[in-house]
């Protein structure tokens, strides 16, 4: 997650390797009659001028995207702008109006009850802010409940379930009920709950958004650290951009339902497509998040060729000190080619601008 690829990670196993997600047109409006108003002018009328001359609320708007196997896919965007909308769509928790949704080969749109049932069963799992543990049941028993609801005998979900607890971090509190426990650890049976099916896709709904900061940078690592060690698909809701560049391969930034920009996080940050986006980014120490091809010049015929050569998909903020070690200018290599020259002034440059910005993103 700390790469700017889209490849699947590491970790991922061969049975991940149809766990992608396509999604194309998709479009959800609230309202009666919604579905005629998809084809019409009015689809092109902003979310306002729809509600007031028809009553209907866009929650997503011709929304169309992939998700890689593996890859973690983030969704940003400010409250109300269709994240959750979007995400129930998925699995038809909500009806979409139009469109398709294809997951891991499989046509989410035409599935019948029944293969709609086992999707969400065996393939994908959620994760909510509010947790829905149940109350009064252990949580060895609430991580197994998926796997009861699918008639996996007693001795073997506890087994599946004792396994999963452990690798989410909470060994040693099997038999505790949710009330027992923090937020934090409340929210890792979530996890664990969710993983326990073994799905090839998890969908989190501002999963740690309610959580005190420290707890959610815990979590935040938890998510990586499983990441890497399972190698899921995973889209992930946030409306915090911090948490969106730390955990995401790719972003996706919704606004009133529909697509600003799709990018890794260099992209955005680097180029935000219009005003909202470069509103957003403002505020991120750039250094940390931009890369060498962000901030090189082109090369001179005075350059010297002594200085070292460095990767352009560095971050800026870990070639800073070689840099400005260095006697001679740094060469930016991509494709085995020198695409660019990066010297004490193009770090200083970045550094400085962020200056005034005292957060640092965990
Ligand atoms: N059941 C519903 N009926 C009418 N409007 C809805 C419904 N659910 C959501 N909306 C509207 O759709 C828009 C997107 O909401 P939502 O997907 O919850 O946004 P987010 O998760 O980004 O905060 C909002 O304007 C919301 O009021
Ligand atoms: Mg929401």
């Amino acid at each position: 997650m700390t790469t700017t690829t889209t490849q699947p990670a590491a970790g991922s196993t061969a049975s991940d390797g149809d766990a992608g997600l396509t999604v194309k047109n998709l479009w959800k409006i609230f309202g009666r009659d919604a579905d005629k108003i998809i084809g019409t002018p009015d689809a092109d009328l902003s979310r306002a001028e729809l509600k007031e001359k028809t009553g209907c609320v866009v929650g997503v708007k011709d929304v169309s995207f992939d998700v890689a196997p593996g890859e973690v896919f983030v969704v940003m965007g400010l409250s109300g702008s269709g994240k959750s909308t979007l995400v129930r769509c998925l699995t038809r928790l909500i009806e979409p109006t139009a469109g398709q949704v294809v997951i891991a080969g499989q046509d989410i749109v035409s599935a019948s009850e029944a293969q709609l049932r086992d999707v969400r069963r065996s393939q994908v799992s959620m994760v909510f802010q509010h947790f829905g543990l149940l109350p009064h049941r252990q949580v060895i028993d609430n991580v197994a409940y998926g796997l009861e609801i699918r008639g996996v005998a007693k001795k073997d979900r506890r087994a599946k379930a004792s396994e999963i607890v452990e690798l989410v971090g909470l060994k040693g509190y099997e038999r505790s009920y949710p009330d027992q426990l923090s937020g934090g650890m409340q929210q890792r049976v979530g996890l664990a709950r969710a993983l326990a099916g073994d799905p090839s896709m998890l969908l989190f709904d501002e999963p740690f958004s309610a959580l005190d900061p420290l707890i959610r940078r815990d979590m935040q690592n938890e998510v990586i650290r499983l990441h890497h060690e399972l190698g899921k698909t995973m889209v992930f809701i946030t409306h915090d951009l911090a948490e969106a560049l730390k955990l995401g391969d790719r972003i996706m930034i919704l606004r009133d339902g529909a697509i600003i920009q799709v990018g890794r996080p260099d992209e955005v940050v680097g180029a935000p497509a219009d005003e909202y986006v470069r509103d957003f980014v403002s505020d991120v120490p750039r250094s940390h998040v931009l890369t060498l091809k962000w901030v090189m010049r082109d090369p001179r015929p005075e350059d010297s060729m002594e200085g070292p050569t460095m990767p352009a998909d560095t971050i800026v903020r870990k070639a800073a000190q070689a840099v400005l070690a260095s006697a001679h200018p740094v060469r930016v290599i991509e494709d085995g080619k020198v695409v660019g020259i990066v010297d004490d002034e193009e770090i200083l440059r970045v550094v400085v601008a962020e200056e005034d910005h005292q957060e640092v993103p965990a």
